[in-house]
């Protein structure tokens, strides 16, 4: 059966819903080596911040069951070489970028969409809000709803009006539905969930933290069942706003997971994009779905009525 893959991000048309995770492969170049960066739905760039950024000190990494710990501290070479070398290098090779940036203050954060906002081949920003803010005592954007949405406002205000905006949000808080919906007012085209979940790891015989950073980002398996649940909360809520879905995913079937609960598109670990690809067109497949817009947001009451109203419905 023909599974027909295309998918959206707001208004933009990509060829499948499987991007990368941002910071899991930079600016897409060291993809090239393994596959064709044209054939994903979207390379999601590492974070960039206006200056060139060292990171925190090592040890960065650490393993845990079902799962990683990353303090890296969005290193990175800052928003002129993505500009100048990144970008252009993207376009040249056909593939699709969503720029992700991070800032420290509202008119960082501004100032970044500013300088975006005359570039070409931006497909779309994502707006990385799991930063410290550092004119409110370090306290995360993506943690309350007024900083979130003055951080939306600034981006969009700035950003041109036919790149579609996605607030990446964070799970480490009590009401996501509430961050969500001040994004959502705030401009957001879309929404991006989920980012690291804040954790710490204890070296036992140093008896010291593990990161020399004390806590850090965890990913991986172990989060799946946040992404799904944090998915499934905003999509009851605002099932017309598009998701970008991450957290955990490492086959096809993970990323149906994700697509069901409601993520029109799903970002993860880039090593793995293409064959998360075929395998996810084959679970559709078996599933009698030929579309994979019709997945979206499919395990939902709402949705598998309207589906099974349908002539020739799976369901
Ligand atoms: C090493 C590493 C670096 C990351 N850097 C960023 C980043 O720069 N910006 C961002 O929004 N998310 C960053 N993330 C979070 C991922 O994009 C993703 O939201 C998270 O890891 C959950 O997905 P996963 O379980 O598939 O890895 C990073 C994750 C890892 C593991």
């Amino acid at each position: 059966m023909a599974v027909d893959l295309k998918s959206r991000l707001g208004h933009v048309e990509l060829p499948n819903p499987i991007l990368t995770a941002s910071g899991c492969a930079g600016a897409g170049r060291e993809l090239a080596q393994f596959f064709d960066v044209a054939k994903i739905g979207a390379v999601v760039t590492k974070s960039v911040m206006l200056a060139p950024r060292s990171g925190r000190p090592t040890p960065r990494m650490a393993e845990t069951p079902s799962g990683m710990l990353n303090s890296i501290g969005l290193q990175g070479p800052g928003i002129d070489a993505l500009l100048q070398r990144d970008l252009p290098w993207l376009l040249s090779r056909g593939a699709r970028a969503v720029v992700s940036i991070a800032g420290g203050t509202v008119d960082e954060y501004a100032e970044l969409a500013a300088r975006l906002s005359d570039a070409s081949g931006v497909t779309a920003v994502e707006v990385n809000i799991s930063c410290p803010n550092v004119e409110d005592r370090g306290q995360v954007f993506a943690c309350d709803p007024g900083a979130a949405a003055a951080v939306i406002e600034a981006v969009r205000a700035r950003i041109r009006y036919d790149v579609p905006v996605f607030a990446k949000l964070s799970p480490d808080v009590t009401d996501i539905v509430a961050i969500a919906a001040a994004c959502v007012a705030a401009g957001a085209d879309g929404l991006s969930m989920i980012n690291t979940l804040l954790g710490m790891a204890i070296d036992t015989t140093t008896l010291r933290p593990v990161l020399a950073g004390v806590t850090g980002g965890l990913s991986g398996p172990a989060i799946k069942p946040v992404a799904v649940r944090c998915i499934w909360q905003v999509h009851e809520a605002f099932p017309d706003v598009p998701v970008i879905g991450m957290g955990g995913v490492r086959t096809g079937l993970d990323a149906l997971e994700l697509m069901l609960a409601g993520a029109s598109t799903v970002s993860h670990d880039p090593s793995a994009c293409p064959r998360i690809v075929r395998e996810l067109e084959e679970e559709l497949a078996s599933r009698g779905i030929d579309r994979a817009a019709d997945a979206v947001g499919l395990a939902h009451e709402s949705r598998q009525a309207a589906i099974r109203r349908r002539p020739g419905s799976v369901l």
